[in-house]
């Protein structure tokens, strides 16, 4: 069988035709799967009438450790989105009671409704760390309530292919058997996210804090994601607080390396955005929305605030002469397309 032809994409591109997937002997139990990319757009945000690609991160739901933790006041923050039109949800098994908080929410609408994405680490350096995550895996549904996941992920694990041996075949039976739909990876490692790609049996690759105001680092993934149909979701975009900053270049001080120029990029693209009167995190929440590659945006939404914000933020209008602005000052950066030193 020819790569070409058992290739689980219809429209592999000529220039990967000679690459070798290690899973070419399973296309066969994945050939009627549905096209991920018009599927996850169908979950986009209906807002005003505009079908708006923006996701809700649970990351910081479940956060039970917190003095001010409420359950209640999370879920119904989560039964707002909802209400405000949000259909894709992007949790874990590592945030907190996340998962936890989020099973209780889909108690509460129809769990057709929505898009379901999860992840597991996988502990690789543990001796047990495969049993660690099918563990995780099944616990998933428990805690979701749930008996069907649309995208399950692998959680920050920089190296695609210490999973091939045990945890991409099992994620593989897992969807041939319709527990999952789809399999993604989400990590930091845009290297990670390629090699995952050109298995040919990955979905969905989730990229944070590498498409950006800031960074651009993300494109040749993004490409590559788009040319074969596989989805890609991008996340991090106030770069876990750094956009926000009130002051980033006092923040700057006494940092090294990529954080320390984060802040610097920062306080150039701040100067910028108010010089323009557009608020930055505006900019950051609406940035690559309508690119064709990037198929979700997630955004962090920690509380009500977040929310009426972020619902603020679609509404206004960036016009094409300021995002030029924007691009122009971003290119002037020698590191805006380099992959941050990860450590
Ligand atoms: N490895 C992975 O798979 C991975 C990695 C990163 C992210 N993700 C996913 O992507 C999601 C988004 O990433 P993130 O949580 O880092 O997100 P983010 O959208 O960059 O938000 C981070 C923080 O910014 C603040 N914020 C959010 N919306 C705001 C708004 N409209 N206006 C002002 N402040 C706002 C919130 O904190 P305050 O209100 O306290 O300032 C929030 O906690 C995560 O929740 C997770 O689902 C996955």
């Amino acid at each position: 069988m020819s790569v070409e032809t058992s290739h689980r994409y219809q429209n592999i591109p000529e220039h990967l035709s000679s690459i070798q997937s290690p899973a070419a002997d399973r296309a066969e139990t994945t050939s009627n799967r549905k096209p991920i990319v018009p599927r996850v757009r169908s979950f986009s945000w209906s807002l005003d009438g505009r079908s708006i690609p923006l996701g809700f991160g649970c990351a910081h739901l479940g956060n039970t450790g917190r003095s001010d933790y409420s359950q209640k006041d999370e879920l119904d923050l989560l039964m707002r989105s909802y209400e405000s039109g949000m259909r894709y949800y992007d949790t874990s098994r590592t945030y907190h009671e996340s998962e936890v908080v989020v099973g209780e929410f889909i108690r509460r609408i129809d769990r057709k409704t929505i898009f379901l994405a999860t992840k597991s680490m996988y502990p690789f350096r543990e001796q047990k760390g495969f049993s660690v995550f099918k563990d995780n895996f099944y616990r998933s549904f428990e805690r979701l309530q749930t008996d069907h996941i649309d995208l399950f992920q692998i959680h920050d694990t920089d190296s695609f292919n210490i999973c091939e041996a045990e945890v991409m075949p099992f994620l593989i039976e897992q969807r041939s058997r319709g527990l999952i739909d789809y399999i993604g990876i989400g990590t930091r490692s845009l290297n990670a996210l390629e090699l995952a790609l050109l298995s040919g049996e990955i979905d969905s690759v989730l990229s944070y804090m590498n498409f950006s105001l800031l960074k651009r680092s993300a494109e040749p993934v993004i490409r590559l994601a788009h040319d074969i149909g596989a989805s890609f979701v991008n996340a991090s975009l106030l770069h876990f607080g750094a956009i926000k900053e009130p002051d980033p270049l006092t923040a700057a001080a006494g940092k090294q390396g990529y954080i320390r120029r984060t802040y610097i990029r920062a306080a150039a693209m701040r100067d910028l955005c108010r010089e323009m009167g557009i608020d930055p995190v505006v900019a950051s929440l609406q940035y690559g929305l309508f690119e064709p590659g990037v198929t979700m945006t997630l955004n962090g939404i920690r509380r009500q605030a977040n929310l009426e914000a972020t619902l603020a933020a679609m509404r206004q209008v960036i016009h094409p002469e300021q995002w030029a602005r924007i691009y122009q000052l971003q290119n002037q950066d020698p590191c805006l397309r380099t992959q941050d030193d990860l450590l």
